[in-house]
């Protein structure tokens, strides 16, 4: 291999490292098997399998186009081309929104990573160990009833978050992600064998992957789409930030696949690996945002040298949602820095604007809902639309093909197809079908 090969590679891979840190968070973890439960299994998860595959993919590769074709933030990149193709400035709505979306995310994200940085310390001080379930899930209750806890917790995440993106050291952060990913996925497995041999194996099989369509309400499908773009951290420009950094020549086609089926994976066994505990401890399937902290504490109280595990496992989470949440703000802050703003100073603004929502988020719980269901399921969608349309029907034919480096003939018109026909035609009817407009 010559060194330029090799030079590319490693900056593919480096793009690769960015991108999976990005989409594997909370999302995967907490977000993907409290949704599940709640929306009656099998049915929801082959509905966000499908959108995953048939929306989320194709806008994803769009996505990265963009940024990798505009080379600057996501609002310039927008404009960019759109003045390429003669088209409006009113395409830069996608990055604008995209920031306000990535900004009203981490307001509702960064309080449940400070759940997580508050379960280090409850387990490392063991204070879970070898409680009964009642016991873990009145000491999750606590915590939620507990706004100075929680505000604690939630201030050092944003001043995590704020140090790394303020630093300007986000796409350093790669040599972290390589290393932990794999520990938290090692983690996950090992928490899957546990509940293997220990929870209600059979069960969690069957609620997850027995498909049953009468349980699908119109909303389950919309948060089935939602939730596809929410883990892959797609419509909102952050995947459209890191594109324009990566290099020309390499094919995104295949850093999309790579990166989905990884973020895809590590959702369906963080869900194996609670579902079983969450049947054999006679949980609720459906009993909200608290499941994984109280289903795998369970799991920690009782297993052999499950309070250092326990321990390391939260740690895990933390560093997979502060790789998520830096995703979240760098759009806003690139944008700023290019209006002039310093960047600590865009920073802080950013973050304080998320501090003071999570604050909001900490005292209501309507509030975090609503801005959890705004993003998820209008905004990232809408903006992922789009997207597609942009890159599908605005941009021209012969550039969209080569800025795409799909090698085949056959996977560039698969692919094009997707994304000017399935994925908006997908999104259309998804929102339809959710208004009541359209029964099906
Ligand atoms: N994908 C992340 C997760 O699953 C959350 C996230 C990070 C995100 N950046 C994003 C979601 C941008 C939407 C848009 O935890």
């Amino acid at each position: 291999m010559t060194d330029t090969q090799h030079a590319h590679w490693t900056r593919r891979w480096t793009f690769v490292l960015a991108a999976t840190g990005s989409a594997v968070g909370l999302g995967n973890i907490w977000k993907f098997p409290y949704i599940t439960g709640e929306y009656g299994g099998g049915a929801f998860v082959l509905v966000y399998l499908a959108c995953i595959a048939l929306v989320g993919v194709p806008v994803m590769i769009a996505e990265i186009l963009i940024g990798r074709a505009g080379r600057t933030d996501p609002i310039h990149s927008m404009l960019r081309l759109s003045r390429e193709v003669a088209g409006s400035p009113a395409w830069s709505i996608v990055g604008i929104a995209g920031v306000l979306a990535g900004a009203m995310i981490l307001m509702f994200y960064s309080v449940v990573a400070g759940w997580a940085l508050d379960y280090i310390w409850q387990s490392a001080s063991g204070s879970y160990a070898g409680a009964p379930a009642t016991d873990i899930e009145a000491a999750f209750g606590a915590l939620t009833g507990d706004s100075n806890r929680q505000l604690l917790a939630h201030s050092l995440f944003i001043l995590l978050t704020a140090g790394v993106v303020g630093a300007g050291v986000t796409r350093g952060i790669g040599s972290a992600v390589e290393i932990l990913m794999p520990l938290l996925f090692v983690f996950l497995l090992v928490l899957l064998g546990y509940s293997w041999a220990t929870g209600d194996f059979d069960a969690a099989l069957n609620f997850m992957f027995a498909v049953d369509f009468s349980k699908l309400s119109a909303e389950a499908v919309l948060v089935a789409l939602g939730h596809a773009f929410f883990t892959l951290s797609l419509g909102m420009g952050a995947i459209m930030a890191y594109g324009s950094y990566m290099p020309g020549d390499s094919s995104i086609g295949k850093t999309v696949i790579t990166v989905a089926a990884l973020d895809t994976i590590i959702a369906l066994v963080a869900g194996m690996a609670i579902f079983p505990l969450v049947f054999a401890n006679e949980l609720a399937p459906g009993s909200g945002p608290g499941l994984m902290f109280v289903s795998l504490p369970i799991a920690f109280g009782n297993m052999p040298a499950g309070t250092v595990f326990g321990t390391l496992f939260f740690v895990l989470v933390s560093i997979a949602a502060l790789s998520s949440s830096i995703s979240l703000i760098e759009p806003g802050v690139a944008w700023l820095e290019k209006q002039g703003l310093r960047r600590s100073l865009g920073t802080a603004a950013i973050a304080i604007a998320g501090w003071v929502g999570g604050l909001l988020c900490i005292r209501s719980s309507a509030v975090f809902d609503a801005l959890d269901h705004i993003t998820a399921n209008y905004m990232l969608p809408l903006g992922g639309l789009l997207i597609a349309v942009f890159v599908g029907w605005f941009m021209r034919h012969n550039r969209v093909q080569l800025e795409a480096g799909i090698g085949s003939y056959f996977l560039f018109e698969l692919w094009y197809f997707a994304l000017r026909f399935i994925a908006p035609a997908g999104v259309v009817l998804i929102f339809l079908h959710s208004l009541g407009i359209l029964k099906f």
